[in-house]
């Protein structure tokens, strides 16, 4: 698809507009607020172009006041987009192409996930990676407890076995030794006492420094 840049210029005043003209006929809703509502892009993102996730959306700017005007007054269950499309993994996909991933998000789209879709949305990179929260992951550290509950390894190296830890209920363990994509060249610990505490993982999450180490497997690519 062709993107047209000098539309992005005028991102702001593609949302401005379409949001100016509700503003004109009252309508306030909290609905309303989240179509302007957005914080920076996380580190990573800095040097990536608004287009590399937002490509520019279906049906004209007037289409979508109408479209958005029903939804606030709740004759339809969506809103649309102002001039953008969502943001889809396939957008993620295109840059961030890791043939060394350990859990694809397609592998989730099976049935056997259907539980686990319907309180972790895993078969999505924005189900766990939101945007504009200048963060870089926006889900809890105990996220493994989903699918790992029945763990037992054959010959286990851990000081505190994997199958205790998972009696223990210590799920905040888990990414004090195993990165979730596999794509740092990070050795697991064996000791539990060399695992990275979870406060290491939480700044992580925050964009604070990566306890893994800054080196990638598979860096992220972009041309522009
Ligand atoms: C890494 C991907 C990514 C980049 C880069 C990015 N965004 Fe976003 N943006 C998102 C996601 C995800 C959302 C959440 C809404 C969605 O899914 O469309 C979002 C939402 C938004 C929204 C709110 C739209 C709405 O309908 O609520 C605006 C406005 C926006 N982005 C502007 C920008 C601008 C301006 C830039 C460039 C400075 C930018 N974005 C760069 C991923 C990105
Ligand atoms: C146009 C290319 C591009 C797109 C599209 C893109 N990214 Fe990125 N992303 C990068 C680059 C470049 C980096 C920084 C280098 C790196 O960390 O590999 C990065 C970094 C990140 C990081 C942080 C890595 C770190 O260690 O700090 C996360 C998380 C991330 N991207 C997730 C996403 C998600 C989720 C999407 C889709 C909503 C997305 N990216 C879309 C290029 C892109
Ligand atoms: C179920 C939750 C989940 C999903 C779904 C998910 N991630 Fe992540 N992601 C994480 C967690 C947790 C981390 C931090 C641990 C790590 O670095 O592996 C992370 C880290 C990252 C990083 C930084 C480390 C690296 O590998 O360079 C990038 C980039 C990233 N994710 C991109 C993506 C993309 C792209 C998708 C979709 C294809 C995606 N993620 C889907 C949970 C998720
Ligand atoms: C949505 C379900 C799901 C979640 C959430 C999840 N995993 Fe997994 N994980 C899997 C599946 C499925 C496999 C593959 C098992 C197999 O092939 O037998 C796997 C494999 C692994 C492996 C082995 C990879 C290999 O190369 O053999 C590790 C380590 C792992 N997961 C750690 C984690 C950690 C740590 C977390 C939490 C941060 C986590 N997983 C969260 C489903 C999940
Ligand atoms: C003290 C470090 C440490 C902690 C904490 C830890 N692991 Fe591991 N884990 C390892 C090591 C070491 C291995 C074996 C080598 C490897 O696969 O990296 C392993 C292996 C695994 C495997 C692969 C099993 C296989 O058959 O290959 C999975 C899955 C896994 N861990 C999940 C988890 C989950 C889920 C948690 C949280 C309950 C957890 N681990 C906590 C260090 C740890």
């Amino acid at each position: 698809m062709n993107v047209n840049k000098s539309q992005l210029r005028n991102f702001g005043l593609v949302l401005a507009l379409p949001v100016a003209a509700i503003g004109a006929v009252s309508v306030a809703t909290d609905n309303m607020s989240s179509l302007v509502a957005h914080g920076p892009v996380q580190q990573g993102h800095v040097d990536v172009d608004c287009v590399g996730c937002h490509s520019i959306g279906v049906g004209t700017v007037r289409q979508q006041i109408q479209a958005n005007l029903a939804y606030a007054l709740g004759k339809r269950s969506t809103s649309v987009n102002f001039g953008f499309q969502p943001v889809t993994s396939i957008q993620c996909l295109s840059c961030h192409d890791r043939p060394n991933e350990r859990h694809p998000i397609y592998r989730f789209n099976e049935p056997r996930f259907a539980d686990v879709r319907s309180s972790l949305e895993v078969n999505s990179c924005v189900g766990c990676h939101s945007e504009h929260v200048d963060s870089r992951v926006s889900v809890s550290e105990t996220l493994c407890s989903h699918c790992h509950d029945d763990l037992v390894l054959k010959n286990d190296p851990l000081d505190v076995q994997h199958d205790q830890l998972v009696v223990d209920d210590a799920w905040s363990s888990c990414l004090g030794c195993h990165d979730f994509h596999g794509n740092h060249p990070h050795e697991s610990q064996t000791l539990l006492s060399d695992a990275f505490p979870v406060e290491a993982i939480r700044d992580y999450f925050g964009n604070g420094s990566d306890p893994y180490g800054s080196q990638k497997i598979y860096e992220a690519t972009f041309d522009d």
